[in-house]
């Protein structure tokens, strides 16, 4: 009888790396392809990175104790040094939009009002089951998120013509390594809150929740980013519409919505959506012999 062949694991893997922004050539003031929109679009979610990231992070460590799988304790090991490193680089590019006049405080307050909504959470209830479910909340979020920005992540690595709207080389290069990254990690969350028990209807209806609401936040976000801090593009407002409804129908943005599908399947698995060979073709195209970051690591 063949001897039983235990299944690949892939960890994630966290890469010590560093970007320099505004080099050689300076930052633009609309550093994605001169579009206001999609400028902003990025700066807020390169804004939302670092608290989104460390909420995430803190969803899953929660549950450190309760893994008992050392392969899942490693895969978590390299997901929370992976989106770490994402952090400290989002708030690298986020330090250098800032010295370019954007400003993105309606973020930090809404991520200070999830922290401390979350901590609230966390000491309010002396009910196990209420604090149970507030935890696997915050891991089921952690997982829908994790979908969406697989879903990014795929579509940016796969169609030429998004990274071609990259203008700014060096924000091209942190987006395409984020993107990678998250491929690698795609399922860490899911199998985390899969391990611990978390159930079926929570994960769904988590999922149906943040759906609904991501691309009109998106919109608006871009709209009160420009009204609160960009003199420029408040005086063309024609434009500022214009670019809206042309992110909203492009190849970024467009069908996001209906991308939630897969998930609201009961038994859904991540790794259901095969994405092993973006991950080796990007794998040699930024970490390989003549790969386009390798001079990025430390
Ligand atoms: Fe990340
Ligand atoms: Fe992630």
């Amino acid at each position: 009888m063949a001897a039983e062949v235990a299944p690949q694991v892939v960890y994630p893997k966290t890469r010590r790396i560093r970007f320099r922004f505004g080099e050689p050539e300076p930052m633009q003031r609309y550093y994605i392809n001169d579009d206001i929109a999609f400028s902003h679009l990025v700066g807020i979610l390169s804004a939302a990175f670092p608290p989104g990231e460390e909420f995430f992070v803190r969803a899953v460590r929660r549950y450190g104790a309760q893994m008992t799988d050392p392969h899942l304790k490693k895969r978590v090991a390299g997901f929370i040094g992976q989106e770490m490193t994402h952090g400290m680089q989002h708030s690298e590019l986020n330090r250098k939009l800032a010295s370019v006049g954007y400003s993105f405080q309606f973020i930090e307050l809404l991520g200070n009002l999830a922290d401390e909504t979350e901590e609230y959470l966390d000491t309010a209830y002396p009910d196990a089951r209420l604090l149970r479910l507030s935890r696997l909340s915050a891991l089921s979020v952690t997982a829908a998120a994790e979908h969406f920005t697989a879903v990014l992540a795929e579509r940016l690595l796969t169609r030429p013509e998004i990274r071609e709207l990259m203008t700014d080389p060096e924000v091209r290069n942190l987006l395409n390594w984020h993107a990678f990254e998250e491929l690698e990690h795609k399922s860490v969350a899911f199998d985390v809150y899969r391990a611990v028990g978390g159930p079926e209807w929570l994960r769904i209806s988590t999922m149906r929740a943040m759906a609904a609401i991501a691309i009109p936040l998106f919109t608006v976000g871009v709209w009160i980013s420009v009204a609160a801090n960009d003199p420029e593009g408040r005086k063309q407002p024609l434009r500022l519409l214009g670019e809206t409804v042309r992110l909203l129908r492009g190849p970024f943005l467009k069908g996001l919505y209906t991308e939630r599908k897969p998930y609201l399947k009961r038994g859904f698995h991540p790794d259901d959506i095969d994405t092993s060979a973006v991950l080796d073709h990007w794998r040699d195209e930024l970490f390989g012999d003549q790969g386009q970051l390798v001079d990025h690591l430390k």
